[in-house]
Order: structure tokens, then C-alpha cells, then sequence
């Protein structure tokens, strides 16, 4: 049995996903498996049958890695595949979609409107008060986010997230704990917390080593904890997920937990924290990357 790691691909995260190939290729290399990398083009495709391979590790993140367009080119050509059908992960990767499966399930989501692009915005129209948090529909690792503190950096910040999307989102800005869940095997494993030392987590912070502290299991109280676990699942669900993601949320003190997004493929980079959470767990990288080969289906 021969496993194609699909790294790569063309989104903005293409060097995220780069480095979570390479740690899932040296696993599974390491755990004496027929492995090899495929970087993902325009001829994915043509290289996949090339390489002969029988099952896909999904390791690509964003557009075309996380949306199902490359799942359901597996689908087509017969290779069983980790992490989450064609559904599932376009869902995930579309925010304002994502949020109306959320809201429908009964989760707390932030406030929310969406504006695109040519269309006549009026900020006067808003809703809720600044600050607010403007992001690109559909993109991961915070590519395009900013928050925006007063109404004359409002057009500034849409501009940037419409380079990334023809739709994006202005949200409420939610101040809370920044907490992630970590699902395998559609459980929740633990929550870790995240404490920036930046303005919020955004790209530098996630792949900068001692941008950010990572506290594991996140300090909630457990009645919290446990409800962030619960809702982490339920996220998962919403979706209609399978096997693994990390469901991302802020958490305030009053003990809301506002689900930002689920992350059908998430980093597993040397700083990516569903590994860390895993391994809180006991599940060392390895037998991560083992147990998520072994559940690939179709
Ligand atoms: N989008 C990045 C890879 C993550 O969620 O970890
Ligand atoms: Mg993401």
C-alpha cells in the first residue's frame, strides 16, 4: 500500500502546508509506511496516478485543500482519503455558511454581516459597535484578518480582505480567551488556550516561535471546560465532519463560547496545536498520524 501526502497546493497557506506535509511524510516514513510527498499543482491529478498511490494524507490547508475540491477529485478517482468528505469541508471553509450551520445547531456565533465585493456599504448601518473583526470569507490561518478599532479603518481593512475573497465578513469583535479544541475519532481531546503577544493570533503569531503561548489544558473552570469540549463536538457535527478538526473559539468570562471555525485539515507544524493537543492526551504525533491513515475512507 502506497500513501501520497498532498502538501502544497496554491492558497495563501501553501508554506503552512508545507511544513505540515513534511512532518506527516517523516511520520509516516518513520512508522515504516510506503510513503511520498506530492506537491499539489494544476496536475495533481496526472501525478497521483503517476505515483500509484492506494490512500491520500490530506496535509494542504485553504482553497482547494480544505474547500472538497481536491476530496472530491478522490472521490472520483476511488482513493480513500483522511479527515472530512466534500460536504463537510467546503462548509468549513465558508464562514458565513459555516455560521448558519452553527447557529442552526444552537452554537453562540459573534454577531455578524456580510458585504461583497462592489456592493454599496454604508457603515452607518452597522449593528454593533467597534471595535469589529473584518476576514475574508474563506481563508485560514488568519490570512486577510484585521480588527478594526474606529470606522475610518474600516475601508482599509475591507480592502485587504477582498483581496483574498469576493466575500468577507465584518464581525463583532468578541473579547474572550482565545481556545481550540482538538478532535480525533469525532471526540474532543482537550482545549488549549492561546495567549498571543500580539493584538490577536494572526499569522505571525501562529508560525513564529514564541509569538504566542500555548497553555494546555486551557485555564477554564471545569464546568467550562467541559462545555467548550461539548461544543467543540458539536461544531464538528454541524458540519457534518469526520474524524479530526480543531474547532476554534473565544471564550468570555461570563462563560460564553463564541465557535469561530472549524478547521477540517488543521496545521501539524512543529508549532500547530492539534499535535499539542494530542499529545496532552498522551497521543504522540506518530500515533496521531497513524490513527489518521488508518481511518482514510472514501
Ligand atoms: N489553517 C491552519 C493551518 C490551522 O488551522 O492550523
Ligand atoms: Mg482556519
Amino acid at each position: 500500500k502506497k500513501i501520497g501526502v498532498l502538501m502544497g497546493g496554491f492558497s495563501a497557506e501553501r508554506e503552512v502546508s508545507l511544513k505540515s506535509g513534511a512532518a506527516v511524510l517523516k511520520a509516516l516514513v518513520g512508522l515504516g509506511y510506503n510513503a511520498v510527498g506530492i506537491d499539489v499543482d494544476r496536475n495533481v491529478a496526472t501525478k497521483i496516478v503517476a505515483e500509484g498511490i492506494n490512500a491520500a494524507f490530506i496535509a494542504l490547508h485553504g482553497r482547494y485543500g480544505e474547500d472538497g475540491a481536491i476530496q472530491g477529485l478522490l472521490e472520483l478517482m476511488a482513493i480513500p482519503y483522511t479527515g472530512s468528505g466534500v460536504l463537510a469541508s467546503a462548509l468549513a471553509m465558508n464562514k458565513i455558511f459555516a455560521k448558519q450551520a452553527f447557529q442552526a445547531a444552537g452554537l453562540t456565533v459573534a454577531p455578524y454581516r456580510v458585504v461583497c465585493r462592489g456592493e454599496v456599504f454604508d457603515a452607518k448601518t452597522f449593528t454593533f459597535p467597534f471595535p469589529v473583526v473584518v476576514k475574508p470569507s474563506q481563508e485560514g490561518s488568519s490570512v486577510g484578518v484585521s480588527i478594526v478599532r474606529q470606522e475610518s479603518e474600516l475601508e482599509a481593512a475591507m480592502q485587504d480582505a477582498f483581496k483574498y475573497d469576493r466575500e468577507i465578513l465584518i464581525e463583532q469583535f468578541i473579547k474572550g480567551a482565545e481556545v481550540q479544541v482538538g478532535i480525533l475519532e469525532d471526540k474532543a481531546l482537550g482545549a488549549i488556550e492561546i495567549v498571543p503577544k500580539k493584538e490577536f493570533y494572526d499569522f505571525e503569531a501562529k508560525y513564529s516561535p514564541g509569538m504566542a503561548e500555548h497553555i494546555l489544558p486551557a485555564r477554564l473552570p471545569a464546568d467550562l471546560y467541559e462545555k467548550v469540549l461539548r461544543a467543540g463536538e458539536e461544531g464538528h457535527r454541524a458540519l457534518g465532519c469526520s474524524g479530526y478538526s480543531r474547532v476554534d473559539f473565544l471564550v468570555t468570562t461570563e462563560g460564553l463560547c463564541y465557535i469561530l471555525e472549524v478547521n477540517t485539515l488543521p496545521g501539524m507544524t512543529d508549532l500547530s496545536l492539534l499535535p499539542e493537543i494530542a499529545r496532552g492526551s498522551g497521543i504522540e504525533f506518530g500515533e496521531l498520524v497513524e490513527r489518521l491513515i488508518s481511518a482514510a475512507t472514501l
